[in-house]
C-alpha cells in the first residue's frame, strides 16, 4: 500500500495507540485517532468506544463521509483486568472481552463492507505475546488475545479475495499507561486464597511494562507493515528476550515450559 493512507487507531489517547497515530500522522497520513475521552491532537480524533455498537457505526460513517474511504485499521483500543480465574466474575470477564475481542470485531464489520467494495484494505490486530502464552493471574486478558489470535487466523482466507488483509501484532512489554490502568478483579484484594502469588506477580508484571521497550516501537512495525505487499499472519515486537522465549514454547515439553515460568514468576504452591 503507498501514498496518503486514511488510518483509523483505536486506543489513540495514550500509549501505543498514540505512538502510532503520531508516527502515521507525521508521515503524512490522514489519521483518525479514537478512544473513549480524545483529548487535543495533532491527527484528528473520535470520541469511539470500542464497546458500543452506536458509536463505532457512527465514528466509521463519518470517516467514510469525510475520506470516502478508510485503507487501514489499527485495532489497538484493549485494556486488563488482572486476577485469578476464580476470583474473577463474570461481568469482570465479560467486560474484557467486550473491549478486548468485540470491540476488535465490531470495528472490524464496520469497516469491512467499504474496503470488500474498493477491494483493498489492512486490518492490524493488537494482540500480545499473551496471545500466545497464558499469563497466570491475567488469565482473562490472555484468554481475550488467543480469542483474537483464533477470529483473525479464521478471517484472513474469508477476506483475502476481497483484497483485504488481517494481520495479528504481537508486543511483548511495552512501557505505556498500561500500569496505571490495569484493573484488579474485585475479589483479588484481602480474603482472595490466592493473594500473595498475585500481588508478587503483577509486581513483576508491572516492573517489566515499565522498563518495556518503547511504544514508538511498535508504530515503527506498524508502520513498516502498511507498506508490506503480502504480510504474514503474524509479527511479534518489542523486548527480544520476551520474543525469543515465547518462540521456544512449541519445542519444549509443556509441563516443563510451565515449570520453568512458575520458577520465573516465583509462584508458590
Ligand atoms: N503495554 C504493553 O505492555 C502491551 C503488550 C502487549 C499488548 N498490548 C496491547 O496494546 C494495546 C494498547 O495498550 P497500551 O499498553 O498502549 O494501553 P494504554 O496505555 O492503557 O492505552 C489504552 C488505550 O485504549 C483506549 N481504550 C480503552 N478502552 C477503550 C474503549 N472501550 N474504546 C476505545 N478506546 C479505549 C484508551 O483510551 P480511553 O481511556 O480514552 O478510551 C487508551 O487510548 C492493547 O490492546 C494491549 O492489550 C500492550
Amino acid at each position: 500500500m503507498s501514498g496518503q493512507k486514511v488510518i483509523l487507531v483505536t486506543g489513540a489517547s495514550a500509549g501505543i495507540g498514540e505512538a502510532c497515530a503520531r508516527l502515521l500522522h507525521e508521515q503524512g497520513n490522514i489519521v483518525y485517532g479514537a478512544s473513549r475521552n480524545p483529548g487535543p491532537a495533532a491527527w484528528k480524533t473520535l470520541a469511539l468506544d470500542v464497546t458500543s455498537d452506536e458509536a463505532v457505526a457512527r465514528g466509521v460513517a463519518q470517516i467514510l463521509a469525510e475520506q470516502g474511504r478508510v485503507d487501514v485499521v489499527v485495532n489497538n483500543a484493549g485494556l486488563v483486568f488482572a486476577g485469578s480465574v476464580e476470583d474473577t466474575s463474570m461481568e469482570e470477564a465479560k467486560a474484557q472481552f467486550e473491549t478486548n475481542f468485540f470491540g476488535v470485531m465490531r470495528v472490524s464489520k464496520a469497516v469491512l463492507p467499504s474496503m470488500r467494495l474498493r477491494k483493498t484494505g489492512l486490518i492490524v490486530n493488537v494482540s500480545s505475546l499473551a496471545g500466545l502464552l497464558g499469563l497466570p493471574f491475567q488469565g482473562l486478558y490472555s484468554a481475550s488475545k488467543f480469542a483474537l489470535e483464533g477470529l483473525t487466523e479464521s478471517m484472513r482466507p474469508e477476506v483475502a479475495g476481497f483484497g483485504v488483509e488481517v494481520v495479528l501484532l504481537e508486543p511483548g512489554d511495552i512501557a505505556t499507561s498500561v500500569v496505571a490502568n490495569r484493573i484488579r478483579v474485585a475479589a483479588s484484594g484481602a480474603g482472595s486464597v490466592y493473594r500473595d502469588n498475585f500481588e508478587k506477580v503483577v509486581a513483576l508484571f508491572e516492573k517489566e511494562e515499565t522498563h518495556g521497550a518503547a511504544p514508538a516501537v511498535v508504530a515503527r512495525r506498524v508502520a513498516r507493515l502498511i507498506e508490506t505487499s503480502k504480510p504474514a499472519v503474524r509479527y511479534t515486537t518489542g523486548p527480544m528476550a520476551q520474543r525469543f522465549l515465547t518462540a521456544l514454547k512449541p519445542f519444549f515439553p509443556s509441563r516443563l515450559f510451565e515449570r520453568c515460568l512458575t520458577i520465573y514468576y516465583g509462584i508458590k504452591g
